[in-house]
């Protein structure tokens, strides 16, 4: 199998030149600027077009029983939206119930995308107890390789973790070398919030915003951070939504606690209105920590084009309007603590990311390849990803700059059965999307090998 790229404008997260691209089996094996077709090889004509490495989503769910339901896609759907839309590698959440036991969720978990993702993926090892048990399970499994936990400051009774439970686990963390991503919002405001809201007969999905506002995430990342500061641990915030929140997480930084930051899609795209959307169409912007106000998704992107927040994931997470969202809807009691939190986006973080950040001069081209690409790749140790240079994965999107449509649901790939981004413009889509020298997906559609996927750890993937 062969692949020959021709012409293609190159964009990493340091270069930006053109140049053909040569790809053998599943590696980049040459890079220069006039390579003959070599014989039998396909040729992929790039004139006018980006290429990018291929994108990395640090942050999906795609199996997730959560809110008495579960997530709608699975791995083969969600493999194949990711594709469409550019990324060719996800880090899923691996968030077992707390009377699980961590190694048979991972077997769980793994089970599920073995053989069914048709791009490649890793997984965030969710520790949603502490106990010895649960410690001697977390060592073997970073020894089978896997390089992050997850913890959950948030939802108290279901995932959360106490604070006991989070300080062992740092301490185990930084025992093993191992990156801690958290959800960070203070899990007792929100329920007491929540409680009060509901008890006022304030039930509409316009009150989720308000029953866990910016200072109640604020003070998640704080809390996280003085965690990390008195053991030493390496963190990672997961979906910081607002600017008190990325501020308390820079000024860690500042007293030398290591940290790093990341946003999502729908924080960039989608504010509080929509959440208050009337006859309860606010429900499909209902995510944790919520969508805010205007002025805090201009601060997330400056933020973002000055490198002090690393990555932009999705925070996938679908649940359809019908069926699951209206589990808070007023024919069924009202209450917006019973609406499944999470924004279907897995397919469109990389065209919304080209058209309102890159496009609007928001983020230029190496800071977009680095944000969605090449900062994920080091942080959560993926070799072969996250570039594009010699030896590297022939992970590759060509990009077409030129392409126009709108977002909508009739159209995508992911199984779901409304899109958060309804009627939303987008300026280019990856023409071509390859996963180790393999064609999967071409203008909009998947073409490819469902199988293809291979989950990287570290130890599949010595460093
Ligand atoms: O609303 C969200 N974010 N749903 C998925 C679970 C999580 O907190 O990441
Ligand atoms: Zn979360
Ligand atoms: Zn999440």
């Amino acid at each position: 199998m062969s692949l020959l790229i021709k012409n293609g404008r190159i964009i990493t997260a340091t270069k930006d030149y053109t140049a053909d691209i040569y790809c053998e089996d599943e590696t980049i094996t040459q890079i220069s600027p006039n390579i003959d077709p070599p014989a039998g090889a396909e040729v992929i004509d790039a004139t006018g077009k980006y290429v990018f490495p291929g994108f990395i989503d640090p942050h999906v769910h795609i199996y997730l029983p959560f809110m008495g339901t579960y997530s709608k896609d699975d791995h083969a759907s969600g493999s194949r939206a990711a594709l469409v839309g550019g990324t060719t590698t996800f880090i899923e959440m691996c968030c077992p119930a707390r009377s699980e036991e961590p190694a048979e969720a991972f077997e769980l978990w793994n089970r599920k995308a073995e053989g069914n993702s048709a791009c490649d993926y890793s997984f965030h090892m969710g520790v949603t107890r502490y106990d010895e048990s649960a410690e001697k399970q977390l060592r073997d499994l970073v020894s089978k390789g896997l390089t992050s936990f997850k913890v959950f400051l948030a939802y108290k009774g279901a995932f959360g973790v106490t604070d006991d439970e989070l300080y062992n686990t740092l301490k185990l963390a930084k025992e093993l070398g191992v990156i801690v991503t958290a959800h960070c919002e203070n899990a007792d405001l929100v329920a007491a919030k929540q409680a009060e809201f509901v008890a006022e007969g304030k039930v509409g999905p316009e009150w989720h915003e308000r029953s866990r506002p910016v200072t109640v995430e604020a003070e998640g990342v704080h809390h996280f951070c003085t965690f990390l500061e008195s053991t030493g641990a390496a963190g990672y915030i997961v979906h910081t939504s607002n600017r008190p929140a990325v501020e308390n997480a820079i000024a860690a930084q500042q007293r030398g606690v290591d940290v790093k930051i990341e946003t999502v899609i729908p924080y960039l795209v989608i504010d509080d209105t929509y959440a208050q959307k009337p006859d309860f169409e606010g429900a499909k912007y209902v995510m944790s920590p919520p969508v805010r106000a205007k002025e805090h998704q201009e601060f997330l992107w400056q933020a973002l084009a000055d490198g002090r927040i690393d990555t932009v994931g999705t925070d996938h997470a679908p649940f359809d309007f019908v069926g699951q969202k209206d589990m808070g809807h007023p024919a069924r009691g009202s209450d917006f603590t019973k609406i499944p939190n999470g924004i279907p986006s897995i397919e469109e973080r990389i065209k919304l990311l080209y058209t309102y950040g890159v496009c609007e001069n928001k983020i230029d081209l190496k800071t977009f390849v680095a944000v969605a690409s090449t900062n994920s790749a080091k942080l959560f140790n993926l070799p072969g990803k996250g570039d594009i240079a010699e030896g590297m994965d022939a992970d590759l999107v060509i990009f077409d700059p030129d392409y126009r449509d709108k977002i909508s649901a009739e159209t995508q790939a992911m199984n779901v059965d409304y899109s958060g981004f309804e009627g939303v413009a987008i300026k280019g889509r990856p023409s071509a999307v390859t996963v180790r020298g393999k064609i999967q997906a071409r203008d909009g559609k998947f073409v490819g090998d469902q199988s293809r996927g291979k989950l990287l750890t570290r130890a599949a993937n010595p460093s």
